[in-house]
């Protein structure tokens, strides 16, 4: 099947070639064509340019994209859709008064979505998780990252990452599965988390490697939770199965994870609500992806990532949701990026470029998504018919989505 889509008010975020991710003052350029064309095969891009230069293809179907924008899909790079239940019971608890680490301290939080997670099938956990997949692709996403770290036992643990397998089997969108077992330390284990540690490593990893369940590993580096030596523990374990880390670090504290991540080559270090100078210069000429959650900074009422900052000091910046049942349901990228031009100061250009094409290489998919390319993937939004790009972080209630193609179809 070939498509053309012709008279597009502006195709962004062109790149012609290679590129890995984009930092600093670079972030704030996003290559567009105004008046243009695309041409797809199958799920494929094979060809664009300005309108005026547009070959007589022959195609199958002609799709008019008069006052309409064009650009890649999102790459969500952060998130944990696969859960059980919800937690809208903790949600009127914070509201009332309580905060997220009180909630947590008292047998919520983490421990609470486990256990409910515990308790399903495996079929119930994939239903109630397709549900928030479709949706995530409606909302323009056509590549995420889906973490662990439900289960907290070896059996919940693998169920939730088979379930990710399914799903990525199922669905056309690109799905990437981390391994976050230490997420939390579960409460039989509470005076030897070293042991919980020595679990997930010597019962789940060879699991892991052998039904090829995992791309990476995470762990949730913070008071309370992991500490620096736990974290460089298990990233130098998951190392050993070739699980590159990709882990949660400075979300209220800075402990070290940062330069543990640097450390051990992580593609990325997220959430970063704290982050001091040290982390900053340390994350400097690395080829580690800070990654910003803004939905749950706005979400949990905590800091927002320093964007301004760390970009204007030469960082790259990568967006992602983090959707999950406590501290971030929504899965709206679309919000993410209208949250960070908003509250966090970065430019449209900036947002888009943070959740396209450095959300991809913060999933190692920047050879097939993230950007309008030839040869990579047909994944990309349609909009209505809005002013300009910067239209998606103006009207930040509005659904700006006309469509959404994946894999060259539209969904
Ligand atoms: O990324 N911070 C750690 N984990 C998740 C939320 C966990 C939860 O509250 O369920 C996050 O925000
Ligand atoms: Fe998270």
């Amino acid at each position: 099947m070939r498509i053309l889509f012709k008279n597009i008010k502006e195709l962004v975020q062109v790149r012609e070639g290679e590129i890995s991710f984009v930092s600093g003052a670079e972030m704030k350029i996003l290559p567009s064509i105004k008046n243009a064309y695309l041409l797809i095969e199958g799920d494929t891009i094979s060809d664009y340019g300005k309108m005026t230069d547009c070959p007589d293809f022959k195609v199958d179907k002609i799709v008019d994209a008069s006052d309409k924008i064009i650009l890649p899909t999102w790459c969500d790079s952060h998130t944990h859709i696969v859960y059980a239940g919800n937690r809208e019971g903790e949600f009127v608890d914070r509201i009332n008064g309580l905060s997220y680490e009180e909630i947590a301290n008292n047998g919520g939080g983490i421990l609470n979505s486990a256990k409910k997670l515990q308790q399903i099938s495996e079929t119930e956990l994939y239903n109630q998780s397709k549900v928030r997949l479709e949706e995530v692709m409606q909302l323009g996403a056509g590549a995420v990252e889906i973490k662990s770290g439900y289960g907290l036992t070896k059996e919940a643990e693998l169920k939730m990452l088979r379930v990710i397998k399914k799903l990525n089997q199922n669905y056309p969108i690109e799905i990437k599965a981390t391994f976050l077992g230490a997420h939390a330390v579960p409460k039989e284990y509470k005076n030897n988390k070293q042991a919980y540690l020595e679990m997930l490593v010597n019962e789940i990893l060879p699991v892991i490697q052998k039904e090829n369940l995992a791309d990476f590993i995470d762990i949730f580096c913070e008071t309370g939770y992991f500490s620096k030596e736990d974290t460089e523990f298990l990233l130098k374990e998951g190392q050993k199965y070739g699980l590159l880390p990709k882990i949660h670090v400075n979300q209220f504290t800075s402990i070290g994870g940062v330069e543990v991540g640097v450390k051990y080559h992580a593609l990325s270090v997220d959430h970063l609500e704290v982050v001091t100078d040290k982390d900053m210069d340390i994350l400097k000429n690395t080829k580690t992806m800070p990654v910003a959650l803004p939905s749950c900074s706005y979400f949990l009422s905590i800091p927002y990532t320093p964007a301004r900052k760390m970009i204007d000091l030469g960082l790259p910046l990568a967006l992602a949701t983090d959707f999950n049942p406590g501290s971030t349901p929504s899965g709206n990228m679309n919000f993410v990026v209208a949250t960070a031009c908003i509250k966090m100061k970065m430019t449209p250009e900036e947002a888009i470029n943070a959740a396209t094409i450095n959300g991809a290489y913060a999933m190692n998919l920047q050879d097939k998504v993230g950007s309008i390319t030839i040869g990579k993937k047909a994944n990309f939004i349609l909009t209505k018919k809005i002013h300009s790009y910067a239209s998606i972080a103006y009207l930040f209630g509005s659904n700006v989505i006309d469509s959404v193609y994946i894999d060259g179809k539209e969904m």
